[in-house]
């Protein structure tokens, strides 16, 4: 189920907005009337999620871009901007992730996922700027529970999207007086996406019985993330900025669990 919000005329820019989470972000903004550009590295991709909004019956556009590449993020943005004018809503999420033990990563390893998801995120943001709507733009950048939470296995994407959340709170400070907001979504596990194959598919120090962890008792499904960036894109959440809001069913609260549960043995050898 997806809400009903107008954004007729309004220019969306999604990052990595190609599969996925991000896409679906997308769509639900093409469906509410919005003039849609994706952007990711593989062509076959955005000619595939063009095709797919294209059925909305709204104009849509596709670039090929590398956000690690700081001169390509720049000109997606002005070919973007070319053909459906500023900016009204910019969408940062492409990231990439892979499972590996600190130990054993490879400079390179650590590097790549840092520089897709934090320095790929900085570079929409920093080329972004000149073409939000000003006032009125927003900005959402797409972090997750390993922000905050630390989880096995996954050094690089803990570290990069810690970085994503302050990044998002920094900028929320500089760019608020020209009327922008800049908010970031924490998803939790969310069901039939890369991302969650990725950890789960893999152990990740989890039994991929995931929605035992999460208090709601289900994964999240793409329309619960898209749900959310339209209500944060819109006039309803006119004074939210430089906020990470979770959609995770409560799952980032359950993260104390296993800490009280050591806590509790620590307690019991130290009194036997
Ligand atoms: C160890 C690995 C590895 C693996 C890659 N590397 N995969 N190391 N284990 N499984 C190392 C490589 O050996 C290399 O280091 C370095 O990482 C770069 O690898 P490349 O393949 O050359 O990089 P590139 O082609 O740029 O691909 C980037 C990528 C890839 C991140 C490695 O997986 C990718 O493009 N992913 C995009 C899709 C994706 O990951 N989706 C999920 C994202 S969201 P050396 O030293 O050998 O050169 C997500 C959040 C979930 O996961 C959160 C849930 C709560
Ligand atoms: P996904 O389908 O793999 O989406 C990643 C997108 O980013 C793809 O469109 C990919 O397309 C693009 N991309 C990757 N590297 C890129 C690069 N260097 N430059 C430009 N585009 C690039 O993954 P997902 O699971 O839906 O995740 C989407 C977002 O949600 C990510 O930010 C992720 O960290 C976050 N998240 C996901 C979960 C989950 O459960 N899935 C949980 C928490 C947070 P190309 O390959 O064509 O470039």
């Amino acid at each position: 189920m997806q809400i009903d919000l107008d954004f007729a005329d309004r220019h969306v820019v999604v990052f990595g907005g190609t599969t996925g989470i991000n896409f679906g972000i997308a769509q639900a903004f093409a469906r509410q009337g919005a003039r849609v550009t994706v952007v990711s590295r593989k062509r076959e991709n955005v000619e595939e999620a063009c095709a797919a909004l294209g059925q909305f019956g709204g104009q849509v556009n596709g670039v090929c871009a590398d956000v690690r590449d700081f001169d390509a993020v720049g000109r997606a943005m002005a070919a973007s901007v070319a053909a459906f004018g500023d900016i009204d809503v910019l969408v940062s999420g492409a990231a990439g992730n892979f499972l590996c033990e600190a130990k054993d990563m490879s400079s390179n390893g650590f590097r790549a996922v840092v520089d897709i998801d934090l320095v790929g995120t900085f570079h929409v943001l920093r080329q972004a700027f000149a073409h939000m709507s000003k006032p009125g733009g927003v900005v959402l950048n797409i972090t997750a529970p390993q922000s905050s939470i630390p989880m096995r296995f996954q050094a690089h994407a803990c570290a990069a999207k810690a970085g994503v959340d302050q990044l998002t709170r920094v900028l929320a400070l500089e760019w608020g007086p020209a009327g922008l907001r800049v908010n970031a979504i924490s998803p939790g596990p969310i069901a039939q996406t890369e991302g969650f194959k990725r950890l789960i598919a893999n152990g990740a120090g989890n039994s991929g019985d995931s929605n035992a962890n999460v208090p709601l008792g289900r994964l999240g499904s793409v329309d619960d993330i898209a749900n959310l960036a339209l209500f944060l894109a819109s006039p309803y959440a006119s004074y939210i900025s430089g906020a990470v809001v979770s959609c995770d069913g409560g799952g980032a609260l359950d993260s104390v669990k296993p800490t009280l549960e050591a806590a509790g043995a620590r307690a019991t050898q130290t009194n036997a």
